[in-house]
């Protein structure tokens, strides 16, 4: 099973407000991509990486994964406006024999073997993607303006990280058939194609970094 890992890493990090992409925002003494980038290089189960990049920031991806001895990553990408568009740009450089892509942020950085373990194993199991959850601790409403209109159940409701995996053939058609603009994820694209995706247990390190203070406590994590 050929599983290559797409890294979105393109995003610009308004919220976080450095003077420089997200990904390049300083998390220990390295730029934060490379606790991502270093970590599925070191997996065993995946064989090949790409890399979506900051507009202009494709060849500092390149040395960085050089300086690091991150012998995976097959390309960097410039990637899009949105999530969606950096994926789908990254996904275009996965060949078509590829078994299974592996899609995640850099945005999270304590990315875990065991959860990379977890995701493949539902595919194996014969679904077309795996998404890590964790339960919600809040009362989650759903609201028209600022009047609430229903409250959902607890008990069925995730919140939804990345890695997540796919069926390579699957996310492609998803991708192709979708709103990529629209999606802030690459399981709700296969969702509404009618692709079966299992919830596996999430991690509750792998924190996502949006503002200053997440990644000081991911950095008091390392
Ligand atoms: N991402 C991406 N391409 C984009 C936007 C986001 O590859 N055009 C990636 C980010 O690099 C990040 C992940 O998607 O790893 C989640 O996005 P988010 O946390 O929102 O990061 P940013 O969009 O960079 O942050 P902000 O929304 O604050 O600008
Ligand atoms: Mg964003």
């Amino acid at each position: 099973m050929s599983v290559w890992a797409v890294l979105a890493a393109a995003g610009s990090g308004e919220r976080l407000g450095a003077d420089r992409p997200k990904a390049f925002a300083r998390l220990g003494d390295e730029p934060l991509l490379a606790e991502s980038l270093r970590r599925l290089d070191a997996s065993d189960w995946v064989e090949f990486i790409v890399v979506a990049a900051p507009p202009g920031w494709e060849e500092p991806v390149i040395l960085l994964a050089e300086e690091l001895g991150c012998s995976k990553v097959s390309a960097a990408v410039v990637g899009g406006e949105t999530r969606g568009e950096s994926v789908a740009r990254a996904l275009a450089e996965v060949p078509e024999d590829a078994a299974v892509v592996l899609v995640h942020d850099a945005a999270r950085p304590l990315l875990e073997d065991d959860v990379i373990e977890r995701v493949l194993t539902a595919l194996n199991e014969g679904w077309d993607g795996a998404v890590p959850g964790l339960p919600v601790a809040d009362t989650v409403k759903r609201v028209e303006g600022d009047r609430v209109v229903e409250t959902l159940r607890r008990d069925e409701l995730r919140a939804v990280q990345t890695p997540q995996a796919f069926v390579a053939s699957v996310l492609r058609e998803a991708y192709s058939a979708g709103d990529v603009r629209a999606a802030t994820d690459c399981s709700s694209l296969v969702e509404a194609r009618g692709g079966r995706v299992k919830v596996v247990e999430g991690d509750p390190r792998l924190i996502k970094i949006t503002d200053g203070a997440d990644l000081e406590r991911v950095a008091a994590l390392l």
